[in-house]
């Protein structure tokens, strides 16, 4: 367990559970529940996508937990307990308003959960976190064959649901336009006049992929624009994802959890942007150029590319503001620079004159070549912002699915960034 990871609620602490808890964890399960879970169930449910458990700690000992299944944007309440002599300090409503929270930002929009007929002190709590009685499942405990009822609720009508930044963050945008700029690279414009106002230069947008339940998590893709009523996305056909989102024709409705990140910050100072992309990793970039210069004019602004091949600088077209000078490199001899694209940025420095105080870099790309940037950087003393990707389930912050190693510990690439400042991060980890 990290710091980072702990709610305080005076004594009580709530953070992920973990293997270590399970014996606890089903000590309790064994005393409060009549048909309780056994320890191999919560490990099991630990390994799975689809799982989400938090436990309450006294003291570091473990004094109660609640888990849940998160499928598509449903969320099912499993089970949810306090150890006998912590019942009825609250401890229960602070795990289930923590669950409902993280559920919300992974995507959840209904809750789901049944509870015993006889237990009417629980139907009473869950319904003042907003569950209603939906329906009644006939003989459901196999302990007693006592009936259950169910009970439901939409995140939007409950009171307990403290992420309502994270609801706001959910849009039904249109698909308005697409065109493959490259073979297997896409260009999309998505209607949403909402999105679009709160979009800034380097957050990015976590897209729901799936027609079924399958991939079940969300893809995030940065924004490449914004305007008035729409985003614009740039994306590569990577894997079974990318390549549903390949196959949407205009008019869709795509369902978009964002604008998320911190995107990068333009210091009112700097007169010298120079902006280092490799690949794909132009997108978070070309919002960045098109804004740069509305938000400052008088900021020279220098775009360096790096591609495999030459042909693939054709993704930009049409993006990159005729008012930024554009530096291509390319592996394979067909580009004004023959080679890698920090070695084309490297020799640019060596041979032109800029005042370092008045500069800045922002990089997206291949690690390597953010590491290599960084070190450039710290040559000439001037800041240097590097947007990072990582593989990542929720997207706002719950997971920890996507952290990274920097000077100051661990942070959620999602949440506390995709954008850092590159004199933050570790670039000699494993
Ligand atoms: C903040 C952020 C912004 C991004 N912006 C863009 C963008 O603007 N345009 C774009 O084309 N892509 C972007 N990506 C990468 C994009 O999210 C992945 O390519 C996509 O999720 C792959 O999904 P898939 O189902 O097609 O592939 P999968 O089947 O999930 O994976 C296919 C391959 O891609 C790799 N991969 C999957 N996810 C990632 C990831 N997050 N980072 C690196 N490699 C990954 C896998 O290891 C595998 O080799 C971004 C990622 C992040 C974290
Ligand atoms: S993806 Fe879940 S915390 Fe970042």
């Amino acid at each position: 367990m990290c710091a980072a990871d702990l709610v305080p609620l005076r004594s009580i602490m709530i953070a992920h559970m973990q293997e270590q808890h399970l014996d606890a964890v089903a000590a309790i399960e064994a005393d409060v529940f009549l048909d309780p879970w056994s320890r191999t169930m919560f490990f099991q449910d630990l390994k799975s996508a689809h799982g989400q458990s938090f436990a309450a700690f006294k003291d570091e000992t473990v004094v109660g937990y609640v888990n849940a299944w998160i499928v598509c944007d449903e969320c099912t309440i499993n089970r949810i307990a306090c150890s006998r002599k912590n019942q009825g300090a609250g401890i229960g409503a602070q795990l289930l308003r923590h669950l409902i929270d993280a559920a919300v930002q992974r995507g959840a929009k209904t809750f789901f959960l049944e509870v015993r007929v006889s237990n009417t002190a629980a139907q009473q709590f869950y319904e003042k976190a907003g569950f209603v009685k939906t329906g009644l499942r006939k003989a459901y405990y196999p302990d007693t064959r006592e009936d259950a009822v169910l009970m439901s609720m939409t995140a939007a009508s409950s009171p307990w649901v403290s992420a309502k930044r994270i609801v706001s963050a959910m849009h039904i945008a249109e698909l308005a336009s697409k065109k493959e700029v490259i073979p297997g690279t896409f260009h999309f414009v998505l209607k949403s006049a909402a999105l679009a106002s709160q979009a800034s230069p380097g957050q990015f947008v976590m897209l729901q992929v799936h027609n079924s339940t399958e991939p079940l998590l969300r893809r995030p893709i940065s924004l490449c624009g914004a305007g008035n009523d729409a985003v614009e996305i740039l994306f590569q056909v990577r894997g079974r994802g990318t390549q549903i989102m390949a196959s949407w024709e205009p008019g869709r409705r795509v369902d978009v959890l964002g604008p998320l990140g911190n995107g990068f910050i333009v210091k009112k100072n700097i007169r010298k942007a120079f902006i280092v992309a490799g690949g794909i990793g132009a997108a978070p970039l070309l919002h960045l150029a098109r804004h740069m210069k509305n938000m400052h004019a008088a900021i020279e602004v220098d775009f360096f590319m790096g591609t495999k091949i030459h042909r693939d600088f054709a993704m930009i077209n049409g993006i990159l503001p005729e008012t930024c000078a554009g530096h291509f490199a390319s592996e394979d001899a067909l580009a004004p620079y023959t080679g890698l694209v920090t070695d084309a940025f490297a020799g640019y420095l060596r041979e032109h004159e800029f005042d370092s105080k008045e500069a800045a870099i922002y990089s997206c790309g291949p690690e390597p070549m953010l590491k290599t940037v960084a070190g450039i950087a710290q040559g000439y003393g001037m800041p240097c912002q590097v947007s990072l990707e990582s593989h990542m389930a929720c997207g706002v912050g719950a997971c920890l699915g996507c952290v990274v190693e920097t000077r100051d510990g661990f942070k959620r690439v999602c949440a506390d960034g995709p954008v850092f400042d590159s004199s933050e991060l570790d670039w000699n980890h494993d």
